[in-house]
C-alpha cells in the first residue's frame, strides 16, 4: 500500500521511516517533508502545504494512496480529517471536534473537569483586570496559558505575581483573547502517547521530553530539544492509573460529546511525588521530538495499527511488540532557536554515522547539498542496551555533525531514574 504522511518535521520523517520498515507499505509520500524524506528510499516529497486540502485530496487519487497520516495539529485543528473523510479517505488522526483537545486549552479543561480527569485546578478569563485579580487571590507560583495554538509560545510558568501578570498582559498583547489561569504542579514530566480508534485506547511506551532551550531545563520553552523511552518514571502502577483515570475517560468523554476520536491522544503528564499522575495538557497528535525516541523502538507493523485505528478495530490488534533496551534522541538546533536564527547553512557529517538514526527536521536538499532550514534541524537517536550505552552511542554520532550554529543540549535524559 501507499501512504501519504502530511507534515515536515523530525517527527514526520520518524513517522515515514517507521512506516517503510513494513513490506506491506510499497511508498510513502509527504506532503511536503523535508531533506530527509527527499532521500529516502521508497519516499517521495509532494510540494503541498499541510493546509490545502483539495490538493491534499486530489494526491491522494494520483498515488493511489490508501491511508493520509497527519503529523501537525495545525492542519487537524483546521479539520482535515473532516474534509478527507467526506472524501471517503482513510485518515489517521481525529476530526476538527476532537482537535479541540489541543486546539483550546478551557475545552480541553471542560471536558477534564467533566470525566473527573486529575489535572490543576483552573479558570478561564478573557478579560485582563478579571485575570489579573484571580492571580493575586491565589498566588504565586502559577501558570499562565494562551487558550489557542500558539506553537509553544502560550505557556508562562510564573515563579511570582509580577511574572503572572506581565504575562496576561502580554499574552494579550500578542492578540490573544482567553487565557487560561492554572495552579502550578509539582513533580516530573512524562508524556504518554497513545493510539485510539475511537473506543479502545492502547498506550506506547512512556517517554520523557526536554522543553527547555537550556540545561539543566533552564531557559525559554522550545518544541523539544530531546526525549528518551521508556521513562522508567512511568512504573506500570503508574501507567495502569494512567489508562483507567486518564486516557480511557478521556475517550468516554468525547463520545459522550458525539465525537468519534482516532488517531494519537497524547497526555502531557505531571507526575506527582506521591506517584498521582496529572494532566497539564493534552495533544490530538504524535509529540516531536517523541516520536524519534519512541517509533524505533516499534516492533509492530506501524501502518497496521494505524489502519486498525482509522477503520475501528483496535481491539482486535495483538499486544504491542517492543524492542528491548532504551531510545534517546538528541535534538540539533540551529544558534539562536527559539528566537531568531539563520538558515541555509551547510550540514556535514552525516553519512559517516553508522550508530544512529537521523531524523530531519529543519533541513532542505539543494543543488544536493544538504541546507539547515529551520530552528531545529536533526533529532539523532541511538538505541542501547541500558541508558548509559544508549547516550555513549548517541552523543558520538551528535558529535560527528557540524554546520554553522549547531546547538544541542548535553544533558538530555539527566532526569533518568532507574
Ligand atoms: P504546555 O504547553 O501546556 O505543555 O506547557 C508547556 C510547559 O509548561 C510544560 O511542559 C510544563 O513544563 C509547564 N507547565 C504547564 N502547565 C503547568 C502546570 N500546571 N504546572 C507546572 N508546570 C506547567
Ligand atoms: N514535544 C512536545 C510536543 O510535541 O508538543
Amino acid at each position: 500500500m501507499n501512504i501519504l504522511v502530511v507534515g515536515s518535521g523530525g517527527r514526520e520523517h520518524a513517522i515515514a521511516g517507521t512506516l517503510l520498515r513494513s513490506p506491506n507499505v510499497q511508498q510513502v509520500f509527504c506532503a511536503p517533508g523535508n531533506g530527509g524524506t527527499a532521500t529516502m528510499a521508497n519516499c517521495r516529497n509532494l510540494d503541498l502545504a499541510v493546509d490545502d486540502f483539495p490538493a491534499i485530496a486530489q494526491a491522494v487519487q494520483e498515488y493511489d494512496i490508501s491511508l493520509v497520516v497527519v503529523g501537525p495539529e495545525v492542519p487537524l485543528a483546521l479539520g482535515i480529517t473532516d474534509y478527507l473523510q467526506a472524501n471517503n479517505v482513510l485518515v489517521f488522526g481525529p476530526v476538527k471536534a476532537g482537535a479541540q483537545i489541543e486546539a483550546s486549552k478551557s475545552w480541553a479543561k471542560d471536558l477534564m473537569a467533566e470525566a473527573g480527569i486529575p489535572t490543576a485546578k483552573s479558570a478561564t478569563f478573557t478579560d485582563a483586570e478579571a485575570a489579573k485579580a484571580y492571580i493575586k487571590q491565589e498566588g504565586a507560583p502559577i501558570v499562565v496559558k494562551a487558550d489557542s495554538l500558539a506553537a509553544g509560545k502560550g505557556v508562562i510558568v510564573a515563579m511570582n505575581l509580577e511574572s503572572a501578570i506581565a504575562a496576561v498582559d502580554d499574552l494579550f498583547n500578542q492578540g490573544f483573547n482567553t487565557l487560561v489561569i492554572e495552579d502550578f504542579l509539582v513533580g516530573e514530566e512524562a508524556s504518554v502517547l497513545a493510539l485510539t480508534d475511537g473506543q479502545t485506547i492502547i498506550p506506547l511506551l512512556p517517554a520523557q521530553d526536554h522543553k527547555r532551550i537550556g540545561e539543566g531545563d533552564t531557559g525559554k520553552n522550545t518544541g523539544g530539544m530531546g526525549a528518551y523511552a521508556p521513562a522508567p518514571l512511568v512504573t506500570p502502577e503508574i501507567m495502569q492509573r494512567i489508562q483507567t483515570e486518564v486516557l480511557q475517560p478521556t475517550i468516554d468523554a468525547f463520545n459522550k460529546r458525539g465525537i468519534d476520536y482516532r488517531g494519537i491522544l497524547y497526555a502531557g503528564l505531571i507526575i506527582t511525588p506521591q506517584g498521582e499522575p496529572k494532566v497539564i495538557e493534552f495533544n490530538c497528535r504524535f509529540g516531536d521530538p517523541e516520536t524519534q525516541a519512541v517509533l524505533p523502538l516499534l516492533e509492530t507493523p506501524l501502518e497496521q495499527l494505524m489502519l486498525a485505528c482509522a477503520q475501528q478495530k483496535l481491539a482486535e490488534q495483538p499486544p504491542l511488540a517492543w524492542k528491548p533496551g532504551i531510545a534517546i534522541c538528541v535534538v540539533a538546533s540551529s544558534g539562536g532557536y527559539p528566537d531568531a536564527y539563520e538558515k541555509g547553512k551547510a550540514i556535514t557529517g552525516i553519512e559517516s554515522i553508522r550508530e544512529a538514526m537521523i531524523f530531519h527536521a529543519g533541513t532542505k536538499l539543494e543543488n544536493s547539498q544538504l541546507l539547515t532550514n529551520g530552528g531545529r534541524v536533526l533529532g539523532i537517536t541511538a538505541i542501547g542496551d541500558d541508558f548509559e550505552s544508549a547516550i555513549a552511542k548517541v552523543y558520538s554520532a551528535v558529535s560527528a555533525i557540524t554546520f554553522e550554529g549547531l546547538y544541542y543540549r548535553r544533558d538530555i535524559g539527566h532526569r533518568f531514574k532507574q
